[in-house]
């Protein structure tokens, strides 16, 4: 054998070896994801009112909050195109969409004062089709577009949308719940929190460094607990689906992993991140470490109270054990690495975790600057998931590649391909019940202050063309391949 052949060989079966060759179980569902704001447009008909992202980008400069001065105003117009999008779905073989409500098309003030039976009548067709089809629909109540009304009651740093967010689940139950198994309240509240409430970057667009994203963590969780327990007193003994709250999670892993200094702040890490959401509801309270570091700071800052809302035991209660099951969106993980306490003015979260975290040189780096591929990850934060709150089941319910929207998207194959292997390993090796994997996205779509730069759809849409045009790229192919032989390679073994 020649040479080179060799090692060509040697490089297609090492590069095979390390995906999972194994079948997924039969009752592995899989499926594809995608979100109101991002894919629908129609941003005002109908009778939808204005939710805080249409107002964030109409009245703002547009440059200065999306990087190509877009919106979705029109988006994938989903809200017209939705049936070509199930017949896409349905040619990909998925038995999972997950999408979310956009809340002012239902509401259009948010509040439960008027209905829009447009709004309702546009979903209810879309969940009759998905049925019709066998697809069963994964749907997230709040995926960032929150009713500006409300926003202007200040939005998740007011308590009382709690009692806001439990009204407009209910209405969604009542009219969509004879279609709908597994609902997620909202959709990675670390994410919003942060960005909406701290940094200013998403909708609504505050800065309020110093407690923002805390406030907006507290208001959070109670809307997700009063949502899950109106599900649970008045809906879930006669339509029996599941409700939890959709988190966000990565390995943090120690830089160096003998360092016991970075094994400390890579834990101080995960607790302050993933935890922060995870604890309330599967342990119940905040992580204790994320309590006491939080009232130092603010103590070494001059309040004289924490930072953090303190939950009443009546709270702690409430938002425990409200989950079915655990939704799961996994991206790339975390290099931590320990460093001198961050102290300066005015006190805020990165200060206190005071942590610095990078990625691998060698992880492959997507076209969106936070997300570099580490598969593995995924089956770290699995198992420590699994270990701390051993929820009845996991649903990757995000989980995808950005690239500059080449129809040949060798880069997503590669990225989709590890991470399933990594799920698989799960499943087999690992013992963790994941039942289900809806890749980020269906198709290209608003990829909020990325505009329509960075793309994940495993369809393209043709944002120029006034029709939308879908079409599929090589990962569309490949995925429902992978559907139709439930393998991830040509041939399993
Ligand atoms: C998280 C969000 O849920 C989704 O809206 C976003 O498009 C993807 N991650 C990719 O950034």
């Amino acid at each position: 054998m020649q040479p080179y052949l060799v090692v060509v060989l040697c490089i297609i079966s090492s590069s095979k070896a390390d995906i999972n060759n194994k079948y997924f179980p039969e009752s592995f569902q899989f499926g594809a994801a995608g979100a109101a704001y991002q894919i629908e447009g129609g941003w005002n008909e109908d009778g939808k009112g204005e939710s805080i992202w249409d107002h964030f980008l109409h009245y703002n400069n547009p440059t200065s909050k999306v990087i190509d001065g877009t919106n979705g105003d029109v988006a994938c117009d989903s809200y017209h195109n939705w049936q070509e999008d199930v017949d896409n779905l349905k040619k990909l073989g998925v038995k999972l969409y997950r999408l979310s409500i956009s809340w002012t098309r239902i509401l259009p003030d948010g509040t439960p004062y008027q209905v829009n039976q447009e709004g309702i009548d546009y979903y209810v067709n879309l969940f009759k089709a998905l049925k019709q089809n066998g697809i069963e629909p994964v749907v997230t109540l709040y995926h960032w577009d929150l009713p500006q009304h409300l926003s202007d009651f200040g939005g998740f740093l007011n308590p009382q949308l709690a009692d806001y967010f439990a009204a407009y689940a209910r209405i969604c139950f009542e009219n969509f719940g004879p279609y709908v198994k597994y609902w997620m309240t909202i959709n990675e509240p670390t994410s919003t929190c942060g960005m909406g409430y701290s940094m200013g970057l998403y909708a609504p667009g505050y800065t309020l460094i110093d407690g923002g994203m805390y406030q907006c963590a507290y208001v959070t969780l109670l809307a997700h607990a009063k949502a899950w327990h109106v599900y649970n007193d008045e809906f879930r003994a006669q339509q029996g689906g599941k409700v939890a709250l959709g988190l966000v999670c990565s390995a943090q892993m120690p830089l160096d992993p003998n360092n016991p200094k970075d094994q400390e702040a890579a834990e101080r890490s995960h607790l302050m991140g993933c935890a922060s959401f995870g604890n309330p509801v599967f342990v119940g309270n905040w992580p204790q470490v994320m309590i006491d570091r939080i009232a130092a700071k603010s103590k070494e800052a001059n309040y004289p109270f924490t930072r953090l809302p303190v939950f009443t035991q009546e709270e702690i209660d409430l938002i425990k054990g409200t989950s079915d099951f655990l939704p799961l969106n996994y991206y790339s993980s975390s290099l931590v690495e320990y460093i001198d306490e961050l102290v300066g003015f005015p006190p805020n979260a990165w200060f206190d975790i005071s942590v610095v975290t990078s990625a691998n040189k060698s992880w492959p780096q997507a076209a969106s600057p936070w997300l570099t591929s580490y598969p593995e990850g995924l089956r770290i934060i699995l198992n420590r998931l699994n270990k701390d709150y051993n929820p009845s089941e996991f649903i990757i319910t995000e989980n995808g590649w950005s690239d500059t929207g080449e129809l040949d998207d060798q880069g997503r194959i590669t990225y989709i391909q590890a991470h399933m292997s990594a799920i698989l390993d799960s499943i087999l090796e690992d013992g963790v019940n994941v039942t289900g994997y809806t890749v980020w996205s269906l198709m290209d779509s608003f990829e909020w202050t990325a505009g329509y730069t960075e793309k994940f759809g495993l369809i393209k849409v043709d944002f120029d063309d006034p029709q939308r045009t879908r079409t599929w790229k090589s990962s569309a192919k490949y995925y429902q391949n992978v559907i139709a032989t439930r393998c991830l390679l040509n041939q399993c073994e």
